[in-house]
This record gives structure tokens, C-alpha cells and sequence, in this order.
């Protein structure tokens, strides 16, 4: 797929990728959604990839929301389907995808854009940041799973004030909410998270991977998180990762992981 709407930058096993269509503050709409779809897809299937880093072009937006103009006449079938599509393409996607991925909040995070930074594994903003679910006023709600992971991440009444509020909060608020784990000049924003996600990019790949599954299992209603984490443990001790891990600190030497 030739992408349009986004550009994809890898150094030292990290993937950054950009979105960009900064006339729309970097709006998602389907065309986007599907070349996110294709590019986390394959970035998590090629094992030279790391980590995954996602930001916004410019230093404006992350992402403004879900595409307004797109959707603006649409049916309640035509809704339902966005919604599920989306949320099944994209954002769970990237929830349970095997490799690391960060948001780097550049700018506005709005609507289906904190969604997107929410479904990553964390998130780091730049000080100009200002996120927000602004869905109820435009008379609809988050569609791309705010409901649920605003509440898992910063506590439900928190939750709640800001999606009936539709108001934004800035870097620092999202700071002491803990739903960024870093707020810094917007300069220092993708240095920051490539020295963090270098040092993830040390560890074991196989491992991160369970362990993303196992934190996950916890937030599904429908699956033990603790009994998930048991069979985790379990498989890790089968893998070659595992026995370089610990051979190596026997060794007292640096594991060199093969990654499988
Ligand atoms: N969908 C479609 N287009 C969007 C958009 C969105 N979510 N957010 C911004 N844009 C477009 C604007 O329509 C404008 O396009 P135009 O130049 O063709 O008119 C362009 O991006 C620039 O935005 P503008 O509103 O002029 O910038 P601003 O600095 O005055 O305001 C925001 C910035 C983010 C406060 C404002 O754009 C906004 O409120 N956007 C919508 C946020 C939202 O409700 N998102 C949730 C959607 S469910």
C-alpha cells in the first residue's frame, strides 16, 4: 500500500511513524485509519522492528479527532460500522500489538486522536499539549474505545468530568492524571521517547510481548488476568530468549536476545 496520509522513519530497529496531513490537524479519516491498519501491521510482523513510535506532523496536532467532515451526514448503521471498524482496525490493534508502541503528543490530542494515544502502551506529551474528548459536543460519544481506557487510565470521575465537560486539559494536568508519563518541551519529545523505547529495544523482544498480553489480560472482562500471567510466565521459560537471558547473567555478560 502507498501511503498518503502517513511516513514511516526507521533508525536502530525504531519505527517512527508520522501522521501527517496537517491542513486537518491531522484528522483520521478511513483512508488513514487503513494505512495506520497496514503500516502497524507490518512494522509488528518485520522482527528487525523494535519498537514504534507515533506522532503527529508539525508541531500543532497529534491528531484533532476523527474526521468530522467524513462522518458528519452519516446513518446510525454507517456509525455503528465506523465505530466497530475502527476500533477492530485500528485501536485494539494497536492495544495488543506484539511490539512496544508510544505516543508522542505533539500538539492537539482530541476526540479519536487521545483515543489513538490512549490504545498505545504509554504516552509522553510535548508541553503544548492539550487533550480531550470533545465528543459530546458535537451530540455524540467517544466511539474508538475513550469510554473505556479513559476511565482504566486516569480513575472514572476523572473520566467522566472530562468527557460530559468536552473539555481539554493541558501536558501538566495529563501529567498529574497519569495519563502521559512524561510532559517536556516539545524539542526534547522524540529524543525522550527514542531513549526510552532504545532502552525497551535491549530487553526481549519475546518477553515484552507476553508481558504487553498479560498487563492487557487484566482490563478484559472476560479473562483472568492473573491465571494470563501464569501462562505467560510458563511459555517464557521454553523460549531461546529466556535461556540467553538468564545464561547471560550467569555469565556476567550483556544477553544478546535472538528474539525468539
Ligand atoms: N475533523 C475534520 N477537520 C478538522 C478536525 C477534525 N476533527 N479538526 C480540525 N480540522 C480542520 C479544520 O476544519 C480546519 O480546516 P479548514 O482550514 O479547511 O477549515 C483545519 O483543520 C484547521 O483547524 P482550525 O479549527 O482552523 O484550527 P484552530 O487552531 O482554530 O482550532 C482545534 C484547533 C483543534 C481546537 C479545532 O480544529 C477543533 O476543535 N477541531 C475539532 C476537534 C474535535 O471535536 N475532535 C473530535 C472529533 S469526534
Amino acid at each position: 500500500m502507498d501511503y498518503e496520509n502517513i511516513y514511516i522513519e526507521e533508525e536502530n530497529n525504531i519505527a517512527t511513524i508520522t501522521i501527517n496531513r496537517p491542513k486537518k490537524l491531522n484528522a483520521l479519516n478511513k483512508r488513514t485509519i487503513d494505512e495506520l491498519h497496514m503500516a502497524f501491521k507490518e512494522l509488528d510482523e518485520d522482527n528487525e522492528t523494535k519498537a514504534i513510535i507515533i506522532t503527529g506532523t508539525g508541531e500543532k496536532a497529534f491528531v484533532a479527532g476523527a474526521d468530522i467532515s467524513e462522518f458528519a451526514h452519516f446513518s446510525v448503521e454507517e456509525a455503528w460500522q465506523l465505530a466497530a471498524e475502527g476500533q477492530k482496525l485500528l485501536f485494539n490493534l494497536v492495544e495488543n500489538l506484539s511490539t512496544p508502541v508510544v505516543a508522542a503528543i505533539n500538539g492537539f490530542a482530541l476526540g479519536g486522536g487521545l483515543e489513538l494515544a490512549m490504545a498505545c502502551h504509554f504516552r509522553i506529551a510535548s508541553e503544548n499539549a492539550k487533550m480531550g474528548l470533545p465528543e459530546v459536543s458535537l451530540g455524540v460519544i467517544p466511539g474508538y474505545g475513550g469510554t473505556q481506557r479513559l476511565p482504566q487510565l486516569i480513575g472514572k470521575g476523572r473520566a467522566m468530568e472530562m468527557i460530559m465537560t468536552a473539555g481539554m486539559i493541558d501536558a501538566d494536568k495529563a501529567l498529574t492524571y497519569g495519563l502521559v508519563n512524561y510532559a517536556v518541551p516539545q524539542e526534547e519529545l522524540l529524543p525522550l521517547c527514542h531513549k526510552i523505547v532504545s532502552r525497551i529495544s535491549n530487553n526481549s523482544s519475546v518477553a515484552i510481548k507476553y508481558a504487553i498480553n498479560a498487563v492487557n489480560a487484566g482490563f478484559k472482562y472476560d479473562v483472568n488476568g492473573y491465571a494470563a500471567e501464569i501462562d505467560a510466565f510458563g511459555t517464557c521459560f521454553g523460549t531461546n530468549d529466556f535461556k540467553e537471558g538468564t545464561s547471560a547473567f550467569l555469565e556476567k555478560r550483556k544477553a544478546d536476545f535472538p528474539g525468539s
